[in-house]
């Protein structure tokens, strides 16, 4: 138990994140035209070297001239073990204008990673006059990074988002797979001679949104990279939003509609929410702490628990 009240996430819808390269601006429009709640343009791995100074460009121009709607704007850099991130931070905060409400910083490390962004972004945001905060979403993606997890959700008062990147991370971590998220075929037990898939990401997930609940931090879910597979993604996003995660990448637009499905609660799942907080409140008004719904216990957790799923749909609504 802690005295501490859990600090509340931003009260941002964050469902699907579509990603688009920063060299490829035919798409920015379409990207701006779809129904996802962040967009996140792309300076880091769907770049090639060649064309960083271009891309940048391209964001830059973009952030100003594209209607970008209600979403959530946001620029992946180039990770800080590179040469280009320093430019991605100054050129974006020098030369584009408020639309901007977001930078990804990749492959964080540790607390430090943030504090020499945050420390950059402050002193450009001071020398321009910018008065809107840029804030910060962070990707979980190496070994370091879950290690450190904790201490990065904690990083600076600009974080709003973390996401877990499969590919980079399994890699980080020597995992034997080349795919990006979803099931890993060897990872089974066996029972009676059957195969039972488990969930290698499960782990790191729930380790993510323990990090981030803590701090005040939304917790998201990453690529899914066969975009050929809508089971397959909705299998992988069904299990985060039970552990608690608030949405998911979208790496093709596709996938957009996908996620929202998933990560907007559903109409019946609103409705019994509704039914347990009113069948809570005829316990209290009884001078009860629990009582019966539909044949099982509810008590008063179940009131946080369908707090959350009620607050998360009028949140959504009311955007
Ligand atoms: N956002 C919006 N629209 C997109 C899009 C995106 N990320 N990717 C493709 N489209 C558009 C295409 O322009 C095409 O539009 P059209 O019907 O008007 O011609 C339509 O969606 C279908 O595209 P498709 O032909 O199926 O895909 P593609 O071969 O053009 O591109 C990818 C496939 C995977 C290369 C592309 O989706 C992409 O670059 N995704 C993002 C990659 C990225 O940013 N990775 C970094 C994060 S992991
Ligand atoms: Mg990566």
């Amino acid at each position: 138990m802690s005295f501490r009240i859990q600090p509340a996430a931003p009260a941002r819808p964050n469902r699907c994140q579509l990603f688009g390269p920063g060299s490829r601006p035919a798409i920015f429009e379409k990207m701006a035209g779809s129904d996802a709640d962040v967009i996140n343009l792309d300076l880091e791995d769907s770049v090639a070297p060649s064309d960083k100074d271009s891309a940048r460009e391209n964001i830059i121009q973009a952030i100003g001239d594209i209607d970008w709607g209600k979403k959530t704007l946001s620029v992946r850099i180039n990770g800080l073990d590179t040469p280009y991130w320093y430019k991605d931070v100054v050129d974006l905060l020098e030369k584009s204008g408020d639309r901007l409400d977001q930078i990804m910083i990749p492959k964080v490390g540790c607390a430090a990673d943030l504090y020499a962004v945050d420390a950059l972004v402050t002193a450009v945001e001071r020398a321009k006059g910018r008065t809107k905060p840029i804030k910060f979403e962070v990707i979980i993606e190496s070994a370091a990074g879950i290690a450190h997890v904790e201490e990065i959700a904690a990083g600076s008062p600009r974080l709003e988002a973390m996401s877990l990147g499969a590919a980079d991370f399994a890699a980080s971590m020597g995992m034997a797979t080349t795919g990006i998220g979803g099931t890993q075929e060897n990872y089974y037990m066996l029972h009676e001679g059957a195969k039972h898939w488990s969930d290698p990401w499960h782990w790191a997930q729930a380790a993510i949104v323990a990090a981030c609940r803590t701090h005040g931090v939304l917790p998201v879910d990453g690529p899914f990279g066969d975009f050929s597979d809508d089971d397959g993604f909705r299998a992988q996003a069904l299990r985060s939003a039970t552990l608690g995660m608030v949405g998911k990448w979208a790496i093709h637009p596709k996938q957009v509609a996908l996620a929202n499905e998933v990560f907007t609660p559903s109409e019946a799942a609103v409705a019994e929410a509704r039914e347990i907080l009113a069948a809570m409140e005829e316990a209290k008004a009884k001078g009860e702490g629990a009582t019966v719904y539909k044949g099982r216990l509810v008590d008063i957790a179940s009131i946080k628990q369908a707090e959350v799923i009620v607050k998360q749909s009028e949140m959504i609504a009311g955007h």
